[in-house]
């Protein structure tokens, strides 16, 4: 399995990119910023061909360069229905002001050619991986996260990611978007977020997995779901719901940050702003 990752663009959203090993078929997750770049030299470094785009929600910081990265490889694209808007309207999931500021003059945005809808419970095969897809609301209406499984059998490789935490014996690896991050949640406090929803997604959703599971979320470093149900201020207190499943099936060819204003923003303690 190849997983490389490296923070994209004056947020450092987190763009991922999957491959069941070198030389094969892969996932973007998240191509933020000016990720394009950056893509094409992991894709051309270790011979990987992009088949899908998966975005965790359509926030602008994290769905930045779909199009161009769609484009470049013919690529489809995978985002959950209620986010779907926001591919060819960012402003919408933004206040205007900071969007404003973030575009500058230049920056047009709309939908990739080939876009398909993500749903709970659903297992997307993509580029010779299965994920599940957990439909996780409360940081947008339409946030997701990617479970895969784990390859212990061969190198774990974050590029641009201190490697805090062994993958080894890791059962999945799970993409956790701006649901989850080392220490904290997403905020809740743009349109579609909704505080007490994205805690019925913890409790629903990440509660219930195993321990052992990376994180790989939308924002800084990696972490587990064992020393989140430890540490994690925001998940104290909450009390698991049902286990996440997977029911259906798709097949192709992912203090708030009130310090840095960034729309997926995270809240490192449990004041958080939104
Ligand atoms: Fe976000």
């Amino acid at each position: 399995m190849f997983v490389a990752g490296f923070p994209t663009g004056v947020f450092a959203a987190n763009c991922y990119i999957v491959a069941a090993a070198r030389g094969a078929e892969c996932v973007v997750i998240d191509p933020g910023q000016d990720a394009a770049p950056a893509v094409a030299e992991v894709v051309r470094e270790h011979r990987l061909k992009p088949v899908a785009v998966a975005l965790t929600h359509g926030h602008l910081d994290h769905m930045w360069s779909v199009l161009p990265v769609c484009g470049s490889y013919d690529a489809v694209c995978w985002v959950h229905p209620a986010d779907r808007s926001m591919l060819a309207d960012p402003l919408a999931g933004l206040p205007r002001e900071w969007a404003s500021a973030l575009l500058g003059a230049g920056a047009t945005f709309a939908e990739p050619d080939d876009v398909r809808p993500l749903a709970d419970g659903m297992r997307l095969e993509l580029a010779g991986l299965s994920f599940t897809v957990d439909h996780t609301p409360g940081h947008t209406s339409g946030s997701v996260t990617f479970r895969t499984p784990s390859d212990p059998g061969s190198a774990w490789e974050p590029h641009g990611f201190s490697r805090t935490v062994p993958a080894e014996d890791a059962p999945e690896l799970m993409f956790s978007g701006d649901l989850l991050f080392a220490g904290s949640i997403g905020r809740t406090d743009l349109p579609g977020g909704d505080h007490k929803t994205i805690l019925r997604s913890l409790a629903d959703k990440v509660l219930p997995l195993d321990d052992r599971i990376v994180v790989l979320p939308g924002h800084g470093d990696q972490t587990t779901i064992g020393r989140e149900r430890q540490t994690n201020p925001f998940l104290q207190g909450l009390v698991p719901g049902p286990a996440p499943s997977a029911s259906a099936s798709a097949t192709a060819g992912s203090a708030s940050d009130a310090r840095t204003g960034a729309p997926g923003g995270h809240a490192p303690g449990p004041n958080q702003s939104g």
